[in-house]
This record gives C-alpha cells, structure tokens and sequence, in this order.
C-alpha cells in the first residue's frame, strides 16, 4: 500500500513534519510512504532574498512530485506551510494541474489528509487545513484528520500545534521554533492513522 506524503516547505519545518508522517504511516504493516516535493515556483533570486536557499539545499534529495504518481497511491498527506490562513502557491499549482485526474475519478475513494506550519499559534494553521480540504473534496478523496484519541492536542502545559483537522507546528516569529516531541507525535499518529484507514478501504 502506497502513501504519497507530498508537501511544500520552504525553511524545513513542513520537511520535518513529513519526516514524521511517513514514520507513522511506515509503522502499518504493509503500507510504506512515499515523500515527495511539490516543484518551487518562485525564481532562487526570490528565495535567497527570503533567506532559503540553505534549507532548500538540505531538502534537495527528496524527489518532485508528478501530477500522474497521485493516481497510483491508495492514499495521499499533503503538507504546507501557511500562506495568509490558506496552502502556499507553490501547492495550489500544483493542484490545479490535476484536472485530468478530476476528469477521469482518478482520486475518488482515496484517503486524503494535511498537515500544516504558520510562524504564530493563530495565524491560520486551522483555516488553512479546513480550506485545503475543499479541493480534497472536489477531487472525491476520503479526508481523515487527527482525532482526539491523539491526546497531545489536549495538552496545554506547554505550546503545540495540532487539531481534530490535522497535525501542525508552530514555527516562530521569524521561524526559530523546530516542530516539538508533541506536534511530532501527531504527525507520527496523523501518518499511522491515515495509512490503517487506507488498508481498510483497501482490503
Ligand atoms: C507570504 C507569506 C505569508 C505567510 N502567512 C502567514 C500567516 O498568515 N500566518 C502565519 O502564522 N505565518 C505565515 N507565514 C509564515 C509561514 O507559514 C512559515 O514560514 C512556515 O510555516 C514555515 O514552514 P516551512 O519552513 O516548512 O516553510 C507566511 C510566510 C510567507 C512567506
């Protein structure tokens, strides 16, 4: 069984989520994920001046995503950081070049699940899940989320990210703030819950 976890990030912190999705999803007998990035968008000349040309280089091992890859997995985890409450550019391009696969059903009946970053604790990292999720639905895909059984959402003895919508990370003002123990176990649940779904759907 095959989890695509495609995801965009731009200083790592999304890059580190995804790292512990795919643990997760890696822990389901059976299933094993898949990580890919969404192509850049943005000219290097706009990056170095957004100071990210080192953490790109450190992600640069991890292959592109393809359009076409979606229609072979069982189930697909998309990560992006906020951008203004809502998915980054570089992801929204990259979903509206899957109209063939609208066209044909490709998607319907996979699992679809986000994950997400935003430099402040209420900047958007809900509103930009739940808004994802429209396109998840118009493609027909089956959206699971992070339940409460995940108890770390519970936790307010220290600051986290993470909803019943997905896992999250709070990365600081300026982006000094690497994803913690607890966003990192949601991500590790969100990975192993979607991927026990899928086996469901898939038996
Ligand atoms: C154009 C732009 C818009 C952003 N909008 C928000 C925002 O609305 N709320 C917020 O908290 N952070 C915002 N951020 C910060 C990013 O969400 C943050 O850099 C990102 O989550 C870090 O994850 P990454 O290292 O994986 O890219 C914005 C950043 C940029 C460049």
């Amino acid at each position: 069984m095959k989890v695509l976890v495609i995801y965009y990030s731009m200083y790592g912190h999304i890059h580190r989520m995804a790292q512990a999705i795919a643990e997760g999803v890696n822990g389901v007998p059976g299933a094993e994920a898949v990580l890919r990035r969404v192509p850049e968008t943005l000219p290097k000349e706009v990056l170095e001046k957004m100071g990210a040309l080192d953490a790109q280089q450190a992600m640069a091992a991890i292959p592109e995503a393809t359009v076409d890859e979606l229609a072979s997995a069982d189930a697909v985890i998309f990560g992006t950081p906020t951008r203004f409450g809502n998915m980054c550019g570089q992801m929204r391009q990259f979903l509206d070049a899957t109209g063939q696969l609208w066209a044909k059903g490709s998607l319907v009946g996979k699992v679809g699940s986000v994950f997400a970053s935003s430099n402040t604790q209420h900047g958007g990292q809900e509103s930009t899940i739940l808004s994802f999720h429209i396109t998840l639905l118009h493609q027909g895909f089956v959206i699971v989320g992070l339940p409460y059984t995940f108890q770390g959402q519970m936790r307010t003895d220290e600051i986290t990210g993470g909803s019943p919508y997905g896992a999250s990370t709070i990365a600081g003002g300026s982006g000094e703030r690497m994803p913690s123990e607890n966003e990192l176990d949601a991500a590790r649940y969100q990975g192993r819950h979607v991927a026990a779904i899928a086996a469901k759907l898939t038996a």
